[in-house]
């Protein structure tokens, strides 16, 4: 079984897969994590990360060890990623790797921008999770300050409403929901809820083999 889960930052699509991931005893992939490695990668550097030859070079270093990186997490990785992610060839580069893991094993839940559009239009689910702007920048601020820095609220939701136009107005796979994807808005859920809600649907969906 495949599970897409896609949506914008914040949206809690990582922690909804990895519980249905736990669940089902699927593999998971946070397919963020190969643009953020691709951005680090591009940054330890010292190259312009919006020239299309120095990404896809980075790209092409990109190994499943350099997932685990702490460093990957940091806003500036996460904004250089959204740059990154924007190039072709980037994209093209990572999508062997993410089909090959959707396919490994039983299947897996792989969540992202693209997930039910372009890497696995097949998928036998797909989630497409949505909330306000407002609420996820409050989440990634709580977040921030349970880590102990010195986030300002108002600066975090501009940088997500740059890294969401980013993402939704690239040429390439931008981030929308597939038409046959089931919209979760997951403003007023908790992880929980959302949970619930997502095995609700999945327990009414055909298997599509
Ligand atoms: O965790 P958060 O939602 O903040 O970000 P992420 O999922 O780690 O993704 C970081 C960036 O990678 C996004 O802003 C996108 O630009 C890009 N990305 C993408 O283009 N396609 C994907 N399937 C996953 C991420």
């Amino acid at each position: 079984m495949i599970i897409a889960v896609d949506g914008p930052a914040a949206s809690g699509k990582g922690t909804l897969a990895r519980r249905l991931a736990r669940h089902f005893g699927l593999n998971h992939l946070d397919t963020g994590s190969l643009y953020r490695a691709v951005a680090f990668r591009a940054l330890a550097a010292g190259a312009d990360p919006a020239d299309p030859d120095a990404a896809v070079a980075a790209a092409r270093q990109v190994t499943p060890r350099d997932l685990d990186d702490q460093r990957l997490r940091d806003e500036k990785v996460a904004q250089t990623a959204s740059v990154v992610a924007a190039i072709p060839g980037v994209r093209a580069v990572l999508l062997a790797f993410q089909r090959e893991f959707a396919r490994r094993g039983k299947g897996a839940v792989l969540d992202g921008r693209d997930i039910g559009t372009v890497v696995c239009p097949d998928a036998d689910v797909k989630l497409f999770l949505t909330a306000t702007v407002e609420a996820r920048a409050l989440r990634r601020f709580k977040e921030l300050q349970a880590e102990g820095g010195t986030a300002i609220y108002e600066r975090v939701l501009q940088d997500m409403k740059l890294r969401d136009a980013r993402d939704r107005e690239r040429r390439t796979a931008p981030l929308h929901r597939a038409s046959d994807a089931f919209e979760l808005d997951t403003t007023a859920l908790d992880a929980d809820a959302a949970f619930a809600a997502a095995l609700r649907f999945i327990g009414e969906t055909k298997p599509r083999r």
